[in-house]
Order: structure tokens, then sequence, then C-alpha cells
């Protein structure tokens, strides 16, 4: 039984080698059955202890140890938590006599230990971390509106301090490379070879015989003092009230739970700390974020970046030298993580300088990457020397791939296409990076339809994650599949969406700055619609946002797809948004950031400093009537319907799309999991959000119709998905 899950192999130097290689599942996560065998294998260590001077626990998988089985933990309920909370309290207990078991104990970690796979190794007196390809450390439970509650908030603070064991760990967590990790002083060697991992954890034990955890240790203190220690006391008050500042008071309880764990922990003796870490653990299990949060963030987003949408039958297939055609802003970020992915770039504008201008912007990223450590001078020159700067269509000859990002102008975008179509691979990938313009049409331009798909990226393209593959009438399976392989070679998310006007992304973001505007043109003050939106977790505001996307831009867009709808004999609505979008373009001259004036107004540099006085003056008026309930619920709602139009449409195809689409590219509130996830979990199931948005639609107007489909699997008692 002991040997089964955890192998035990006692060397002649009296090392003593503990790996742990589940036998049913392709990575060690904390089953029960783990549990037991732990527990087994502590009973054994404790008996036969004489036998050994050390151990090294390692793992017989890729990965050193997964954590916590976030099945479990998605449908946990109030009634089975309890359990849980048990389960977490074996681990604990388990990992305590393992840290104190009277020999030096290291964790030869050979792979990526995250959340509870990364508790386990806290509960070693030294960690030694392999640098392997993709490794990641870290205790990432947070970001799944959870905390680390296997001993993780509570070891990391006793081993780096409150503020650093918050801000680095487990705060925000970070998912870290072994050498940032080594950094943050959650790791204390980094290895560059197995060999060399054993060697020095071999080295580690014999020069400690007496290893103990620092906190066992009499006479410790945490670092940097306790909550009633002057230096941390003066500055207590502050830590909740930056976390909320942070969440800008989106509803989500994790961070503040870590905080409270983490604080409250520190001023009592470890056992009692590892009890309130548990029960705060406890109850975000319990809590319908978590459920939101590993659903999509964790499940969905899994799905996805194993290429869950690809088409089969056709053999992986990534670029080797990619033609991005438009070197401003947008081709100049696509360039850059195409270089990092060890991409050949061709970077044509009209002018070389222009091109070259698109290449700068690369290196300056590089800089800052080798300001920081995160590069060396030779990866910084072989990146760089990737992109090739041009403006002379020749030189598309031999690529592979091509990824259009001029002017927003479909005359203009055919023009190319058509200037390098002969020039590039016969059977090269034909991408455009359009944000509005239909797929199908635009390939009316190419020889090649078949070939031609939307990839559709987000400002900045290093930062944001998505991107949205559009798939035209014509486009191939093949072609679907190539551009997620592409995407996931740049190490981006690809959602892939039916082509129509707006695809899904700038489609539904639009509902939500047209309701925010809507808003101010009813009497509601600006700042209540931006404290309304990001008090729902929406990251900005959708004002700000507005003057972000620019409403020159907006109107722009609207005026075509109206002129557009209406010639083909279609429906079109106007929304109480458009006369405002219309007088702060062309009455009051503040179409958004660009230009320095939108509904907030900027600094030279382009900082925001402040709402524009004459909005209120000109729109606020206190009667308007409209509860901050409704405000919120106008936001929300009018993007979950618009989502499930898109469904009844079909320019969504995948729940995992809807979810991760709108968290990620359009800012959904991640607490919900995303759109579809917030539809499904609304009070009351489906027949509560239906009976709401038909409240809404009696309220405020007729785009809160629920579709019929949407009302039918209400009242079938079902869910979406
Ligand atoms: P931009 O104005 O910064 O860059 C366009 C570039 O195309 C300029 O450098 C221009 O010189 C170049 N160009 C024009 N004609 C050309 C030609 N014949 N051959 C080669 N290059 C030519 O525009 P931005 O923002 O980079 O947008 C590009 C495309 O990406 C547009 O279709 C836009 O809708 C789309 N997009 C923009 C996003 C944004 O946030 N700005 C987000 C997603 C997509």
């Amino acid at each position: 039984m002991t040997d089964n899950m955890i192998a035990w192999d006692l060397g002649a130097d009296r090392v003593l080698v503990l790996t742990m290689d589940d036998p049913n599942q392709s990575t060690n996560t904390m089953t029960e059955a783990f549990a037991r065998d732990l527990t087994a294998t502590l009973d054994r260590l404790e008996a036969e202890r004489d036998s050994f001077d050390g151990v090294i626990l390692t793992s017989g998988k890729d990965t050193f140890f997964a954590g916590g089985d976030l099945n479990l933990l998605m449908n946990a309920t109030p009634e089975t938590a309890p359990q849980i909370a048990l389960g977490l309290d074996t681990y604990k207990a388990a990992f305590r006599r393992l840290e104190t078991l009277g020999k030096p104990v290291v964790a030869a970690i050979n792979g990526t230990a995250l959340g509870g796979g990364f508790e386990v190794a806290l509960a070693t007196h030294h960690r030694i971390a392999l640098d392997a390809k993709g490794s990641l450390l870290g205790l990432p439970e947070v970001t799944f509106g959870l905390l680390p509650g296997a001993g993780g908030v509570t070891r990391t603070v006793r081993l780096l301090g409150i503020t650093s064991a918050v801000l680095n760990v487990v705060g925000q967590g970070q998912r870290m490379k072994p050498a940032k990790a080594l950094q943050v002083g959650i790791v204390h060697e980094v290895a560059a070879t197995r060999e060399e991992m054993f060697d020095k954890a071999r080295a580690w034990i014999a020069a400690n015989p007496e290893a103990a955890q620092p906190w066992d240790v009499k006479g410790y203190k945490i670092p940097g003092g306790t909550p009633s220690s002057p230096a941390v006391a003066a500055n207590l008050p502050a830590f909740p009230a930056n976390v909320r500042k942070q969440l800008k008071g989106s509803p989500m309880p994790a961070p503040i739970a870590v905080l409270a764990t983490a604080v409250e922990g520190a001023q009592v003796d470890i056992d009692t700390a590892f009890a309130i870490e548990t029960r705060y653990c406890a109850n975000l299990i319990c809590g319908q974020v978590s459920t939101n949060m590993i659903k999509s963030l964790f499940f969905d987003l899994g799905t996805i970046n194993k290429g869950g949408s690809r088409p089969e039958g056709f053999p992986v297939r990534t670029p080797e030298k990619v033609l991005v055609l438009g070197a401003g802003m947008m081709g100049a970020g696509i360039a850059y993580v195409q270089a990092r992915a060890g991409m050949q770039v061709v970077l044509e504008d009209v002018t070389v300088e222009a091109a070259e201008r698109g290449k700068a912007y690369s290196a300056k990223l590089l800089d800052k990457a080798l300001r920081k450590g995160a590069i060396t001078q030779d990866k910084y020159d072989e990146i760089l020397g990737r992109i090739h700067p041009s403006a002379d269509p020749a030189d598309a000859a031999g690529c592979d791939f091509v990824v259009e990002a001029v002017f927003e102008d479909p005359g203009l975008k055919k023009k190319v296409f058509g200037e390098i179509e002969h020039l590039v691979n016969a059977d090269a990938l034909l991408g455009s990076n359009t944000s509005t313009l239909p797929i199908t049409d635009l390939s009316t331009g190419v020889q090649r339809p078949k070939d031609f798909i939307g990839l559709h990226f987000f400002s900045p393209v290093d930062k944001m994650p998505l991107v949205e593959i559009v798939v035209g009438e014509q486009t191939s399976d093949e072609a679907i599949a190539r551009a997620i392989d592409y995407t996931l070679a740049i190490k981006k998310t690809p959602i892939v969406v039916n082509d129509s006007r707006g695809f899904f992304t700038s489609r539904v973001i639009g509902q939500f700055m047209d309701e925010a505007i809507a808003l101010v043109a009813e009497g509601v003050h600006p700042a209540s619609v931006e404290q309304a939106a990001t008090q729902a977790g929406y990251p900005v505001g959708a004002l700000a946002l507005a003057d972000e996307i620019n409403m020159k831009l907006a109107q722009k867009i609207r005026r075509s797809l109206k002129e557009n709808l209406l010639a083909e004999g279609k429906n079109w609505v106007d929304s109480k948004a458009y006369p405002l979008v219309d007088a702060m373009v062309d009455d009051f001259e503040r179409p958004g950031r660009l230009e320095g004036r939108g509904f907030y107004e900027y600094d030279a540099d382009g900082k925001k400093l402040g709402l524009w006085p004459g909005l209120v003056e000109k729109y606020t008026r206190d009667d308007h009537g409209i509860a901050f309930i409704d405000m919120q619920e106008r936001m929300l709602f009018a993007e979950s319907l618009d989502t499930v139009r898109c469904f009844d449409e079909g320019v969504l195809r995948t729940v995992p799309d809807a979810n991760i689409g709108s968290i990620f590219g359009i800012g959904f509130p991640a607490w919900t999991g995303g759109v579809i996830q917030y539809i499904n979990q609304y009070a009351g199931g489906l027949a509560g959000f239906v009976a709401r948005a038909d409240e809404l639609r009696a309220a405020y107007g007729d785009r809160f119709e629920v579709p019929e489909s949407l009302r039918v699997k209400a009242a079938a008692g079902e869910t979406l998905g």
C-alpha cells in the first residue's frame, strides 16, 4: 500500500528517495487515495526514521504535483464543504508530520508544481526546482476564486513575511518560472539538469542533518514582523484598502480572504493559523464565485487551449515565416509575439521607415525584458533578428502565413492581399486582423477564399491573451486548424466564431458601451455609471473604454452598419446612446483619448485626469430614478442577451468560447465565470434570468427582449451549454 503511489527507494548513501507516481492518473493530484498513501508513508517514515539520514521528495511524472482536484472543488456545496475541509486538514496534518520528521527533507521539483502541488513542496525544508521547459511554480488559487488551503498561505507568510507573501505569491496567484520563484524566495535553488538537482539535494541533506523549518526553530520571528509589530501595524490598515482598490469594488471574495488568512494567521501559533486557513478556504469553496471561476478559467480555458475547437484530421502545422502587412500598432505587436515564438517575420508597410518603426516597438519591449533580467542579450538579438522590416512586396516570397493589419478599409485590405497573394507560398494561410469587417466579403478579394480567415487580435497584443478566429463562409476546416495551431504557438488563447458583423467580441462589447452611454443620456451621473460597471466587476468603466476605442470610430462603424442593414431590408433600432455619441464627436469635439478629449479629460501624455464636467452640466439629472442595480444589470444583461443571440445566429459555436471570449476579449466580469455561466448561475437559474430580463424590458425597452431559445430552455428547467 505504502509504495503504491509513493515509491520508497533507500540508497546505499542512506538518502531515501520518495517518488510520487499515481498509477491511475497522468498527474499526481490530491485525491483521497493519495492522502491515504501519504499518511501510510509518514507512518513508515516515522517508524523507520533511524534507517535514513534524509529524504528527497520527487515525482515520477513530468509535472511534480498537480494539486487539488478542481472538479471536486467546483461541484462543492455547503453540504459537501465540511468533507472537503476535512480533506484539507488531513493534508495539513500529513505535511506537518513531514516537516517535523526530524530528518532533512528536500523537494526535488522536477516540473510544474502549482497550487496544492506547491503546498507539498512548501512542507519540505529545502526546495530545488529543475529548470524544465514550461515548468511553473506558485499558488494560483486566487485566480480560481480560492485560497491555498493546505498550508500555503500560512507557510508563505512564515517564509517571506506578510507583505511579500501576499504581494508576490498568494494575493495575485502568480505562476512563476523557476528563476522567478528563486528571486521571490519560494524555492532555494534552481538546477539545470535532473542530475544536478539530485546532487544538490544530497549535498544539502549532508550539510543539514538537523534541518527544521525556520518557524520550528526557537526564537523564530515572521520576517518583517507580526501584525502587532510597529512597522507592520503602521501599514496594516492600508492592506485591505489596497486590495479593495485593486478590485475596484468587484465582488470577488478570495483576495480579501487571502489577506485575512495571512494577517490573522500571523498572530497565532501555526496550528491555529492552519485552522483559520481551512475555515476561510472552505467558505470560498462552497461559494458560487469559485465554482464560476474554476468552470471557466480552468476547465473551459483548458478545453480551448488543448485545441478543443480544432477540426480533426489535419496534422499540427505552425508557420515558419509570417508576412505581417501593416506595421502600425497592431502589426508591430503581432510581429513581436511571433518573433518571440520563434517565427521569422517579414514586417511590411508602405515605407521602410514605417516598417522599421514597427520593429522598434519590439526592441522597446525586449529592452524592458532585458532590464528585468527576463531574457539574455543573446535571446534579445535572436528575437529581434527574426523581424525583417520591408516596403517591398517581393519580400513576401517564402512566407507560409499572412497576417494583414493595415487600416480598417475593405478596399485597401483587398488591394494588399492582391499584391502579395501570388508571391507567398501557394498554400499560405491568409489571415486578416480586421476588427469589424465581414471575413466572407474580404475573402472575395483573394483567389483562395478557403485559405482566408479572420485573426482578430486585441490591443496591446503582447499583453492581451485572446485571438478571435473568424470563419468565413468559404473558410476550410484545414484553415481553422492552422489558425488554431498558430494561435497556440504564439501562446494565445483561440476562440472560434463564425463570420458576422463585429464577430462576437466587438459586437457584444458595443452593448456594454451603448448601455452605459444611454444611462448618461438618461440623466445618471457619469461617475455612477463608471462605478456601476467596476463594482459589477468590469475591469474598466464603459465611458473610459469608449474614450479608448474612440467614439469617432464607433460612430463610423455604427453608421455603416445601419446603412448596410437597412439596405438589406433588416431591422435597426437606435440606442439612446447614439445622440450622445454624435454630440460628443460633432458638437463637443470630444471623441476620445487619442485627441485628449472624451468623456474624460487627459493630460498631454494621455493620462486620464477626470470626467469632463460638461457632461454632468449638460446631462445629469437628480430625478432619473434608475436604481444602481438596474444600471449594473442593464450592462450585464445587454451583453448576455446579445451573446444568446450570437448562438441563435450561429456566430458562437461553443460555451467555452463564449465564456472565455467574454472574460478575455471584452472584460466581462471574471467572477461570473463568463457570460454564459453568468446566465446559468443567475439567482433562480435560467428562469430567474428570464424573469429579470422581462422586468428590464418592461422598464427600459425591447433590447432586453428574451430570445425564444432561452425562454424555451428556461421553461424546461435546463441550462445553457
Ligand atoms: P494603425 O493605423 O496603427 O496601422 C495601420 C498600418 O498599416 C500603418 O502603419 C499604415 O502605414 C499601414 N499600411 C497602410 N497601407 C498599407 C499598405 N498598402 N501596405 C502595408 N501597410 C500599409 O492601425 P491599427 O490600430 O494597427 O489597426 C490595424 C488593423 O487592425 C485594422 O484593421 C484594425 O481594425 C484592426 N484592429 C485594431 C485594433 C486596435 O485596438 N487598434 C484591435 C483589433 C484589430
